[in-house]
């Protein structure tokens, strides 16, 4: 936990510098707004943290960690846009602050601003800029799926997965495998290192619905129930039809068409809830977490070097937020 504290301070203090340009007002003020929101700054953290175990100083990493963080944020606000979001890291999102014109606009700014940053990083550009761009293309490969599948009754769990894989795993991994390339860890460990970013993703994200309803409203700083209102199919959604009997599917069915937002999450969960599904996806979350440590475990550093990764998977598989 002590590095996690560490690096995430590290990072804010460099968001922080940022130098925004001030006009136009409406295309920066959304992000100087957006970015020092907070958030749990974990992709620049594992780019740093690769980077430490094949020998090199996470600060020597910094203008990688900063575009992964950077990227992340402008699909934050354009995903907030498509899921009709009111609420992100416990405060307005920019599409409803200001409009989704201004979403779109800064959201695309800051999308180069990442890559800017990139090429900051001085060494190793090619190979950085490669692991990026087919990340950034898969990343919205997985968005047009995760959209495309809300109205889709036929998703099977193996979609979901790759919908998953894309929209959110690959940017774990290439975050992990910027920092391996920066310190010159051999093709093997980088893949390895990949491999181990995108399990832990898996997990993240299945968690990631689990708290999209069964989240703390207090702590989750996001709407709760807000992939049931947009019929999202999440993981939750999809062990609901495995496992449910033939009238709980039709009862899932029937929820799905009420009117009112409010009493569809809350019958929804009541019915997942009946169905045993947190221990189902629970089941799920820690099946990926073993094979991210398997993927981790073919990487020839000393455990205690591997520690600080090990520590960061476990703190986003029970994190409440
Ligand atoms: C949210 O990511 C988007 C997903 C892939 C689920 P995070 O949960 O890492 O968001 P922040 O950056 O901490 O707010
Ligand atoms: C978002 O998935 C993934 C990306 C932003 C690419 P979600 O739509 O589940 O993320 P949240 O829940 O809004 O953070
Ligand atoms: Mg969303
Ligand atoms: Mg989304
Ligand atoms: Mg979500």
């Amino acid at each position: 936990m002590e590095n996690i504290q560490k690096w995430s301070a590290y990072l804010e203090g460099e968001i922080k510098k940022i130098d925004w340009p001030l006009a136009p007002h409406k295309l920066y003020e959304p992000l100087r707004y957006f970015m020092t929101l907070g958030g749990k700054r974990m992709r620049p953290i594992l780019t740093i943290m690769s980077a430490e175990l094949f020998g090199k100083s996470g600060e020597d990493v910094l203008p990688s960690a900063l575009a992964v963080e950077l990227f992340h944020n402008f699909t934050l606000i354009h995903d907030d846009i498509m899921d009709d979001a009111p609420v992100r890291r416990g405060k307005t999102t920019v599409h409803e602050k200001w409009d989704n014109n201004v979403g779109i606009l800064s959201g695309d700014a800051l999308m180069i601003w990442s890559y800017k940053k990139l090429v900051e990083q001085g060494s190793h550009v090619d190979e950085l800029m490669n692991i990026f761009n087919k990340t950034a293309i898969e990343v919205c490969e997985g968005q047009q799926m995760d959209m495309d599948f809300e109205t889709s009754d036929e998703v099977q769990i193996d979609e979901y997965l790759e919908m998953i894989r894309l929209k959110t795993s690959v940017l774990l991994g290439c975050a992990l495998q910027m920092g391996a390339i920066v310190a010159n860890a051999s093709k093997e460990d980088q893949e390895a290192i990949y491999n181990f970013g995108q399990e832990v993703g898996l997990a993240f994200q299945i968690k990631d619905d689990y708290l999209d309803l069964y989240g703390d409203p207090e702590k989750f700083g996001k709407q709760v129930g807000g992939d049931v209102m947009a019929n999202k199919k999440t993981l939750l959604h999809l062990l609901a039809l495995k496992h449910g009997t033939d009238s709980q599917v039709k009862k899932l069915a029937e929820l799905m068409l009420l009117k009112n937002q409010e009493e569809k999450v809350e019958q929804v969960r009541n019915l997942f809830t009946e169905i045993g599904i947190p221990a189902l996806a629970k089941a799920e979350i820690n099946k990926h977490d073993k094979i991210a440590r398997e993927a981790l475990a073919k990487i020839a550093r000393p455990d205690a070097a591997k520690k600080p990764l090990l520590d960061l998977s476990d703190y986003l598989l029970h994190r409440e937020n």
